[in-house]
């Protein structure tokens, strides 16, 4: 039984059977459906606790949708039910009791020290679904989608426009555990914070030679296969909205920056999208962009990583 926490708590070896076991559930779920059966319950009788300080759409339904299809149930504890975590009672309490009746807890949080101290106080494994640090659910689900698209994972370019956020954290390590080439358009000021660089060298000794930061988009996209971007406002940074929307102002991904980009790039964004900010309706709405395969993806990596987790072989 493991957490997962951060990427870099995955080596290529573990990040690699997570794309197997994902794409093994994603097609028995289509022949199930496709003949009108349940799929194979691989976690027949478990129960999963989802914690959500923050909203969600993506995960809530990729883990309790994930949950059903795999035989088990899933239980939502919203702030507005549990309060945040450690205010109502002591993170270890949360998870000594509910390690008393679920098998898995997934947890969405502020800060990404409350997710690592419920994974030390837990029994059960514990899997992050996005706190201010990292997103490797996420991260998971576009790698299965990228491989999808291209077929391969080998020799991979990617430029990432926009904030240096939980998102792009994740994607810098990712990028060092498979020898993707990340170049990140970023406006000064922003930059990755030295504690994703070091979970980076940590997993690669050419962590500074995968992952780039630039100035200037164009440089960015000019070979990559894949352009991703994020919102330049995430949770919890509401009220810095003002000063991030001048800020990143030139770090939209619209039909120019596309056309500067190798014909073959497509698009990638995690969503939610801020249509005319981040990305313009044209590019999210067009034909390079698979932001909505990805956000499928999401429930088929979130299925493969619970049953990693558990222990339980697909
Ligand atoms: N960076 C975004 C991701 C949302 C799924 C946020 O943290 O709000």
């Amino acid at each position: 039984m493991r957490d997962l926490i951060s990427i870099g708590d995955l080596t290529r070896g573990d990040a690699e059977e997570l794309l197997r076991i994902a794409g093994v559930l994603k097609s028995e779920l289509e022949e199930a459906l496709s003949i009108g059966r349940r799929p194979t319950p691989h976690l027949n009788g478990k129960s999963l606790a989802m914690i959500f300080e923050k909203p969600s759409l993506r995960t809530r339904c990729s883990f309790e949708i994930g949950m059903f299809q795999l035989g088990g149930h899933a239980v939502n504890l919203a702030a507005s039910e549990i309060g945040r975590l450690g205010q109502r009672e002591s993170i270890r309490d949360l998870a000594r009791n509910l390690d008393r009746w679920v098998q898995i807890i997934q947890a969405r949080v502020f800060s990404h020290a409350g997710v690592l101290e419920l994974a030390r106080e837990a029994h059960s494994p514990v899997i992050n679904g996005l706190s201010d640090f990292e997103h490797p659910t996420q991260i998971m689900a576009d790698y299965l989608t990228i491989k999808e698209q291209r077929g391969s994972l080998d020799g991979l370019k990617m430029a990432w426009i926009g904030d240096s956020n939980n998102v792009a954290q994740s994607h810098m390590v990712m990028a060092c555990l498979f020898g993707t080439r990340l170049t990140l358009a970023i406006p000064e000021g922003y930059d990755p914070p030295a504690a994703i660089w070091e979970v980076c060298e940590r997993v690669s000794s050419k962590s500074h030679e995968l992952v780039k930061i630039v100035r200037d988009p164009r440089e960015a996209v000019a070979d990559a296969d894949v352009l991703y971007t994020d919102t330049w406002v995430s949770m919890g940074q509401e009220e810095e909205t003002e000063r991030r929307r001048k800020a990143f102002a030139g770090y939209q991904i619209n039909d120019a920056l596309v056309a500067a980009a190798p014909a073959h790039a497509f698009v990638l964004h995690d969503m939610p999208a801020h249509r005319g900010e981040e990305i313009t309706d044209s590019v999210l709405d067009g034909p390079r962009c698979r932001a909505y395969d990805q956000a499928e993806n999401r429930m088929h990596a979130i299925k493969a990583i619970l049953c990693w987790c558990l222990g339980v072989r697909v």
